[in-house]
């Protein structure tokens, strides 16, 4: 798949077949997640590899109950409130792996962080499987409680929660609006 199809064929994948993703899959998706660049080259991620089922189903549920209790007003806004309040939503959609992109605190490691994410997700497509980044994970994971259960010191940020599995079905592309182009010159 050349880089054109990767862009415009990538989407956010929910829904997975039940079959795992091979580790060795895994490690090149990090492998390509790291040939991001970086601010001042400092390459400050660290990658989660998250497949223990039961771990995913706990951390589902407390960042759904995270994001109830501290963000009530902006999931009103959105609807999500009914969704997040379902105890049988899953935030990860069943997906069998989901590869945390973290880093400790820095200036620039959000947008490190980020562009490792597109990477993995580009990536990820071109090889045939389906990613999704998983905001509603962020606020849990980012607690002291949320940071042991993967593992994180103190001072390292979880940024990019991205779910990554074998797409069931081919999901339906989002239409863009069109951008808003300022030219100067
Ligand atoms: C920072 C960020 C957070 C997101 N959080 C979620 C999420 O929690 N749950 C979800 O289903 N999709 C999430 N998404 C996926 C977006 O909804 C999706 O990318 C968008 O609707 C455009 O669809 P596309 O990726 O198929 O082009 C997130 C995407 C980004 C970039």
């Amino acid at each position: 798949m050349d880089l054109k199809e990767a862009i415009y064929g990538r989407r956010a994948v929910r829904e997975f077949t039940a079959e795992s993703v091979d580790e060795e899959v895994l490690r090149q998706l990090i492998d390509a997640a790291v040939q991001a660049p970086s601010a001042v080259n400092q390459q400050p991620w660290l990658f989660t590899v998250v497949r223990d089922k039961a771990l995913l189903a706990r951390i589902s549920r407390e960042a759904k109950a995270h994001m109830l209790r501290t963000s009530a007003a902006a999931l009103a806004s959105h609807h999500f409130q009914s969704v997040l309040e379902n105890p049988e939503f899953d935030i990860f959609y069943d997906a069998p792996a989901m590869i945390v992109i973290s880093a400790s605190a820095g200036p620039w490691i959000v947008e490190d962080c980020a562009l490792a994410a597109e990477n993995v997700m580009l990536a990820a497509c071109a090889a045939g499987l389906g990613t999704c980044w998983i905001g509603f994970a962020q606020g849990w994971l980012g607690t002291p409680e949320g940071k042991s259960a993967l593992r994180l010191s103190s001072t390292t940020v979880p940024v990019a929660p991205i779910i990554v599995g074998h797409p069931k079905t081919a999901a339906a592309p989002v239409p863009r609006t069109t951008p808003k182009i300022d030219w100067i010159s």
